[in-house]
């Protein structure tokens, strides 16, 4: 029995580690996600029964190690070298040209160039094949023992496969990919913690954690690219084939690796993957051109800080200095008062920037900005430019510290702020112009009234002409009154005009939504269609009854009871139906929700359905649907040709359903579990 449950525990692991290889350094799968799951649990289960066989290579191993008092200091059996810098294409010609120039070539090196990855260099040696320890880079001749961190990072095998050696220390980067590190700065603003300034500090951050278990939460990976000592075999001829041994072995590699000839194939490279940069899951801050050959390798030896045969050409930086002129407060929908940063305009990842988001004031306060600060902002890929932090040794003596406004800054209502919200609002809700457009602008939205062609351009024109105040207004405009404004032709007027007219017809979850109550979007407004039937059942409801709705709690409740009681809100909705605005009555759905708490996101195209219908689907039976990833995100929907969502989904541990796999729960009803990866 014992031996049957060893054979059995022995032979798991070697099924685990074998599908881990798959999906993690392959890419390419064998079982669903919920196979592993099971696989797992059973190995779980097996050594729960028998603790004697237990090993510390064991997958069940990662998580869970005790926390250490300290780190302990490890030598590097081999120093663990820098870079050089090359900034310009000319440093690039530079070293070419001496790298040839030491080696008495004439034509083309060949180089392998790789992405420069932004992270933390780590080295993990492997003893017959075993993951034995892990250490920082430290000064390079010193690093700190990370063994039980490292051995948290699912990407890192624990068992190699194939011919091993008897020692090997492989090297390379652990980072944070992009949407997790999105993912735990959001976590941590919503609890009002500090955020990490970018995926390297958070990737270094969660790997110098003390308990391994808090590093085992963290969306960290590895990707390898050079070696340390390796004993029992011959180190590769090549760079390229060292890539493609490291792989071979199990441990991941960059996919972005590539072979190129000379000066004009490195700058090439540098410009293809450049163009790309934004849309890489993980950050990166260059790429490393590396003479490919060994032999070369080694007649070029190193320098006191960096080998000879190597170069890291940087992008020119995405963060920047600059100095806050002035903070200002834009009102959204709801009245949230969002503060602005007004800057000294910058050049930084490309473009000029001249504001920055501040989220709000705890974080303000948090980074302690003041007007006249010099900061450090950064501006990433497509995102909203921020300020990463405050220079404070650059601080003028008369930096002004930005208060909360007391009233509005667009209607000069109150400004309101419960305690332990973060969020300051405008009370002015329709009396207040900027409210009033983007709840406009939310009302005509897709999910919502579904307006085709009523951008913000358009409604910004009918808003300052004074057209439009309210929703109901947009149902009283004619063809004579479009007809005035810019860029408006008898074409388009006319087809805004049936739009707005095809709008008419709704459903009640739409118009709910459509609505603007704080603190209801789609999820809710369903549950309320689906709990009351009617418009008047709502309105009319006590707060108690409306508190018993899914998903709804007491603030819900409240701004849903106080959306009601407006006479304003009143006359709007009266406004609204008498002028043709109508909705079918609602359909019951099942009182079960068994989808509520997770949240879908799609890719690609689906034979069966569109998207729209699946995601009705999805939503009658509980679920979110999102248009993009986020750590919020339960699972992807990958149809055909799907896009980098699936890459972005893989890279973050998501679970995908294929079609088969979602029309099966589209019919029962039934989650497939989710993955522990
Ligand atoms: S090779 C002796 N390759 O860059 C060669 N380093 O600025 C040393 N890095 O400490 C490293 N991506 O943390 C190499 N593809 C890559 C890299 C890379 C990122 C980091 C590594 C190193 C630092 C030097």
């Amino acid at each position: 029995m014992r031996a049957r449950a060893a054979a059995r525990a022995e032979e798991l692991r070697r099924l685990i580690e074998h599908h881990n290889y798959r999906y993690y350094v392959l890419d390419d799968p064998e079982i669903t996600d919920a196979e592993w799951d099971r696989l797992f649990a059973e190995l779980g289960a097996l050594e729960a029964d028998h603790p004697e066989l237990v090993a510390p290579d064991s997958p069940t191993q990662r998580i869970g190690a005790r926390p250490a008092d300290a780190f302990g200091q490890i030598v590097h059996r081999l120093p663990m070298l820098s870079l050089e810098n090359a900034f310009s294409e000319e440093d690039v010609r530079e070293f070419d040209l001496r790298t040839r120039d030491r080696l008495k070539v004439q034509g083309d090196i060949e180089y392998a160039v790789e992405p420069k990855l932004d992270g933390l260099a780590v080295t993990v040696i492997y003893e017959r094949g075993r993951y034995a320890r892990a250490a920082t880079r430290g000064d390079g001749v010193r690093g700190e023992d990370v063994t039980a961190n490292v051995r948290t990072v699912r990407s890192v095998p624990l068992v190699l496969r194939g011919d091993v050696p008897a020692l090997l220390e492989a090297r390379g980067e652990v980072f944070m990919p992009r949407a997790g590190f999105e993912r735990l700065n959001a976590e941590a603003r919503a609890r009002g913690e500090k955020t990490f300034a970018n995926p390297r500090n958070a990737a270094a951050g969660s790997l110098r954690q003390l308990d391994p278990r808090i590093t085992a939460a963290r969306p960290l990976e590895v990707f390898f690219y050079g070696l340390g000592e390796i004993e029992g075999s011959t180190p590769p001829e090549r760079q390229s084939a060292l890539l493609a041994q490291l792989r071979s072995w199990g441990l991941r590699v960059c996919p972005e690796a590539s072979i190129v000839r000379g000066v004009e194939g490195c700058l090439e490279y540098f410009r293809r993957i450049g163009a790309r940069r934004a849309s890489l899951p993980y950050q990166i801050d260059g790429v490393v051109y590396k003479v490919d050959r060994r032999a070369d390798q080694d007649r070029l030896g190193s320098a006191v800080r960096a080998p000879r045969w190597a170069l890291a050409h940087k992008f020119p930086a995405d963060e920047a200095r600059t100095v806050v002129r002035g903070v200002e407060f834009q009102v959204g929908r709801t009245g949230a008062l969002t503060p602005v940063a007004r800057l000294e305009p910058v050049f930084v990842g490309g473009v000029t920037v001249s504001n920055a988001t501040l989220h709000n004031m705890d974080e303000i306060e948090r980074k302690d900005v003041r007007i006249g600060d010099t900061v450090v902002i950064r501006r990433a890929g497509d995102v909203i430019p921020e300020i990463v932090r405050v220079v404070p040794e650059r601080r003028p003596a008369d930096a002004i510290r930005v208060g909360l406004p007391a009233r509005c800054p667009v209607c000069g209502s109150p400004v309101m702020r419960e305690a332990q919200d973060a969020v300051a609002r405008c009370s002015g809700r329709r009396r207040c112009a900027a409210q009033n457009r983007e709840w406009l602008r939310h009302f005509a939205s897709r999910r919502a009234m579904d307006i085709d062609g009523l951008g913000e351009q358009l409604l910004g024109q009918l808003v300052a002409r004074g057209l439009v105040a309210t929703p109901a207004d947009l149902y009283a405009l004619s063809a004579e009154e479009l007809a005035g404004l810019e860029r408006m032709g008898e074409k388009s007027a006319r087809n805004l005009l049936e739009a707005i007219d095809r709008s008419r017809s709704t459903t009640l979850p739409r118009f709910l939504f459509a609505l603007g109550i704080p603190d209801v979007g789609e999820v809710t407004a369903l549950a309320l269609a689906s709990e009351f039937g009617t418009l008047e059942a709502l309105a009319a409801a006590d707060i108690e009854h409306v508190q018993r709705t899914p998903n709804v709690g007491p603030v819900i409740a409240l701004s849903i009871r106080e959306f009601f009681a407006d006479p304003v809100n009143q006359q709007i909705i009266g406004e609204l139906r008498a002028r043709g605005v109508h909705w079918a009555p609602q359909e019951s759905v099942p009182a079960t929700k068994p989808l509520a708490g997770s949240t879908f996101v799609m890719t690609g195209t689906l034979a069966a359905m569109t998207r729209e219908e699946v995601e009705e689907r999805l939503r009658a039976l509980g679920a979110k649907v999102s248009g993009s990833l986020s750590g919020k995100t339960g699972y992807l929907v990958v149809g055909a040709d799907p896009g980098s969502k699936l890459q972005r989904a893989q890279a973050l541990g998501i679970a995908t359903l294929d079609e088969p796999q979602l029309l099966e729960l589209l019919r029962t009803g039934r989650l497939p579990a989710r993955t522990l990866r």
